[in-house]
């Protein structure tokens, strides 16, 4: 499973980078308003300097031939952007022009494993699966995932699925084990899968013994 950060965030972004494990970007408009810039734009086009994996740019038009429009700008903002539209009617019918063009679309916000799968058919590269929005409405969202990732692998289809909403390691390892192809994690739960406290403590202890010899 690969994983990519759920942030806009651009100094995460440089600390998460210099990790080596991250492959990508998912960005919306929430995380980008979070950062306080109104320039889309550069925020985009500065992650996409600092990754060179995937970096996902949501659209913000509603109606097929305006979601075409902005896609087609944002697909030039960088080579490595890909476009995340809506899983609805509109948003299906702009995936499939998207992808006869060749540009990578991550198919977001599905709920369900039919959303997702119309996503694949449309040549969506990626879907998203919300898992902490789904189980927020009670629903087991992980099933989800792994229902898709096994339809997907039934039928051949190349589409990724993403692991997304996480909101803590436990999705983490639930998405790794569900055969997700990529979990979108917030910075603070990448930094939540590195820690734990046995490794501290040993570390403390080697440093100890090590100090007690030498000056022993
Ligand atoms: C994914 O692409 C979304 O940006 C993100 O995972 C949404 O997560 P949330 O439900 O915590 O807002």
């Amino acid at each position: 499973m690969r994983i990519f950060l759920d942030t806009a965030n651009i100094d995460q972004i440089r600390k998460a980078a210099r990790l080596g494990v991250v492959s990508g970007i998912t960005t919306n408009p929430t995380l980008v308003a979070k950062e306080g810039s109104a320039d889309y734009q550069a925020v985009i086009k500065e992650i996409c300097s600092i990754i060179p994996g995937s970096v996902s740019t949501e659209v913000l038009a509603e109606e097929t031939e305006a979601i075409l429009k902005q896609a087609r700008d944002i697909a030039t903002w960088a080579p490595n952007v890909a476009i995340k539209i809506p899983a609805t009617t509109v948003g299906l019918e702009a995936t499939s022009v998207l992808a006869s063009e060749k540009i990578e679309v991550n198919f977001t916000l599905c709920f369900s494993l039919n959303q997702a799968l119309l996503g694949a058919l449309a040549g969506a590269t990626y879907v998203s699966i919300f898992v902490g929005r789904l189980d927020d409405a009670g629903h087991d969202g992980m099933e989800i995932v792994k229902d898709t990732v096994e339809v997907f692998k039934q039928y051949e289809l190349s589409t990724q699925v993403i692991a997304a909403s996480i909101r803590h390691p436990q999705h983490c390892l639930a998405a790794a084990r569900a055969g997700a192809h990529i979990a979108t994690v917030p910075y603070k739960v990448l930094m939540q899968m590195i820690e734990h406290p046995l490794t501290d403590i040993g570390i403390a202890r080697f440093l100890d013994d090590w100090r007690r010899l030498s000056s022993g």
